[in-house]
Order: structure tokens, then sequence, then C-alpha cells
């Protein structure tokens, strides 16, 4: 199977003493040994992480802030409170600059090497990757008569939205099976859109890309009660991409799957 992970990342340093303590010591990598790349023209340091991959310390004369770049430590949740500590008790840490954008049991911090080059560790705990009830109880949406088909409907307080077709009615959460957030609708493109990592859903919920692998929009089983549609906000349903089509039928109606 084809690697995602980078084989080695090399950080300039302007003094590999100095970087080499923190990035042993501070970040808690495994130092594997100075000049072990005769390709590179300074001092070096090589560490490897947990998954094999390597970070090699290279001394500079002046370190060349448009080197600068984005990049991040993955640990486990349980490193993630031990690094966490260290940074931040070298007086290195500056907090999580993206903290708005963090599901529950995402934790991420940002940092500064000694040079001053911003680096970021983040864990992600089992519990960000799943996708909570909104848990408002039943919620009356309204009449089955308020939601014309083809209408898509926010209801705020229940967390949802009515979508209604043809062939039924289907109530969406509104939380994002990718990491918690809440997505919007974007009727000018008839789909589902998510602001945190910019996935996409289809109007039935069905993933439409970006982050591979996110599940369908999950949804809430639907009562239609003396021509109002209730729906229960306690538990969400998880859907596979195959059924991901399926409407609850308004009364009188056979189950049918959706064109949409
Ligand atoms: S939370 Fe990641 S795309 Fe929605």
């Amino acid at each position: 199977m084809k690697s995602l992970h980078f084989h080695h990342k090399v950080v300039q340093v302007s003094d590999v003493d100095r970087s080499e303590c923190f990035f042993r010591d501070v970040l808690g990598l495994e130092a594997l040994g100075r000049d072990r790349w005769p390709d590179e023209d300074g001092p070096t340091s090589t560490f490897k992480t947990q998954v094999g991959q390597y970070v090699v310390l290279v001394e500079v004369p002046a370190v060349d802030p448009s080197r600068a770049e984005h990049w991040n430590f993955m640990v486990t949740p349980e490193d993630f409170v031990d690094v966490q500590r260290r940074i931040r008790a070298e007086g290195c840490a500056i907090g999580d600059l993206r903290e708005e954008f963090r599901a529950v049991g995402e934790m991420s911090d940002n940092y500064y090497d000694p040079d001053n080059q911003m680096m970021q560790v983040t864990a992600i705990a089992p519990e960000a990757y799943e996708t909570p009830p909104a848990r408002r109880g039943k919620v009356l949406a309204g009449r089955i008569e308020d939601f014309p088909i083809g209408s898509v409907t926010h209801n705020e307080e229940g967390k949802f939205f009515i979508v209604r077709t043809a062939d039924g009615v289907l109530a969406i959460s509104e939380i994002c099976t990718h990491r918690q957030a809440s997505v919007c609708y974007q009727s000018e493109h008839h789909r589902f859109y998510c602001p945190r990592h910019h996935n996409k859903f289809t109007r039935v919920g069905a993933h439409l890309g970006h982050t591979p692998g996110t599940p369908p929009l999950h949804t809430y089983a639907v009562e239609f009660i003396d021509g109002a549609i209730v729906v229960d906000t306690d538990t969400s349903i998880r859907r596979l991409p195959s059924e991901a089509k399926r409407m609850a039928p308004v009364p009188g109606a056979d189950e049918v799957l959706s064109r949409a």
C-alpha cells in the first residue's frame, strides 16, 4: 500500500547543539546521531519519529525565514499531554491558533522551536471520530405542507434539516460526520457544505469528497403525527453510502428510493 507519510523532513537551525536538545528533550524524538547525511553541507542531527519518519536538523549560517511552513507532529492523546507539558515548561508554546476549528477530542498546540520556526503538535482522541446526536428530544418540525417538494429547511432548535422530495422526507443531522462541525445548506449548489475542512454532501447527505471515507450525514427518525413532522433528535442514524438516498415516505406512500 502506498504510504502517505513523508520519509524525512529537513529543518534548518542556526545552532544544532541547541536545537538537538529541544527536539530530543522537549519534543521527545529519538536521537539517531550526528552527520549521517553525507550530502548535507553543515553539521546535522537526525531524529526518528514513532512511525519511522526522520527529522534532520541542518545547521546553516542563517535560517531562511521563507522556508517556514506549517508542519505538524501527530501524537497519541497520552503523549500529547506529556509533550504539551514539556513545551509549555520551556515557554515555547503559543497555544492552539485554530482552536475554534477543533472537534471534541481534538488537541493541538502551536509552538516555536529555538529558531522561532512555528510548528504544531496534534492528537485526536477516539471521540473526535464520533458523530453525536443533537439530543434535543422530540422536536416538532412543522406541518408536512410547510415543506414544499424540493425544499431544504433548517431547524435550529433540533440541529437538523428537513429535506422534502417527491419521494418523502428526510431529517438530516447538521453535525458533520467528519469532525462534528455544523454543515450549512448551499441552495445555489443543492448541497450541504462544512466550512471546517470543506467537505460537501449531496442534498440527501451523501458525501461528495474532500476527505475520503467520510460517511453520509446522519439522519433522525421521523414520525408523522396528525399531519405534523416530529423528529427524534436523541439518536442519530448512521448510514452506509448506499443507503444515503433512502427517504421516509409521507403517510400513505410506499417506501421508494429518492431520485435525488
Ligand atoms: S468537520 Fe471536517 S469537514 Fe466537517
